[in-house]
């Protein structure tokens, strides 16, 4: 094996925080990015939890991202890592993501399902922007984490609706100095 594929679509985008060989912009089709995952260790606590993206099965849905292909004698440790990182329900998929040069590849992802714990699921577009604009635990605050990911996706021309929209009422609710 000489090398493998990740593919990142929340923060693995904006703070990847390993070592790969290259990185591309890329889509995985039949998944949606939602802020529908609890957080109460990174952007929230148990008594006030925040709200993280997963993928979610949507027939029609595009999720765009970055696909990351990290080196074989490197896949391991960073892994291990990443299985830490993403503690909070999430479990390991592969999935085909369409890189933008026309390229398909097998990709590790990080997804957590419905029936894990801290899953939120769906709620009104409101309520999820005024739980992430409250919300901070000990990574920092949801906005951040909100905020960040949606600049990402610019910097990289990756559009999401629920993203950008989610974006405009948390800081439509925030008061400016
Ligand atoms: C990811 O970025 O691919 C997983 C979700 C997250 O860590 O925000």
């Amino acid at each position: 094996m000489s090398s493998i594929w990740l593919f990142g679509y929340g923060s693995l985008i904006w703070r990847p925080d390993f070592e790969f060989l290259q990185r591309r912009v890329g889509s995985i089709n039949g998944w949606s990015r939602r802020f529908w995952q609890g957080s109460h260790d990174h952007r929230g606590v148990p008594a006030a939890p925040g709200r993280v993206v997963t993928l979610v099965p949507d027939a029609q849905g595009v999720c765009g991202g970055l696909a990351f292909e990290v080196a074989a004698d490197t896949a391991d440790q960073i892994l291990d890592r990443l299985d830490y990182r993403e503690k909070n329900g999430y479990e390991r998929h592969q999935l085909d993501c369409r890189l933008d040069n026309g390229e398909v590849v097998n990709c590790l992802v990080y997804v957590a399902g419905e029936s894990n714990e801290a899953f939120l699921g769906d709620s009104q577009l409101q309520q999820i922007a005024e739980q992430i604009r409250t919300a901070s635990g000990p990574s920092g605050s949801n906005m951040e984490y909100l905020y960040k990911l949606a600049h990402a996706l610019r910097e990289f021309d990756i559009h999401d609706d629920h993203v950008f929209e989610l974006e405009k009422q948390v800081a439509l609710h925030t008061p400016q100095d």
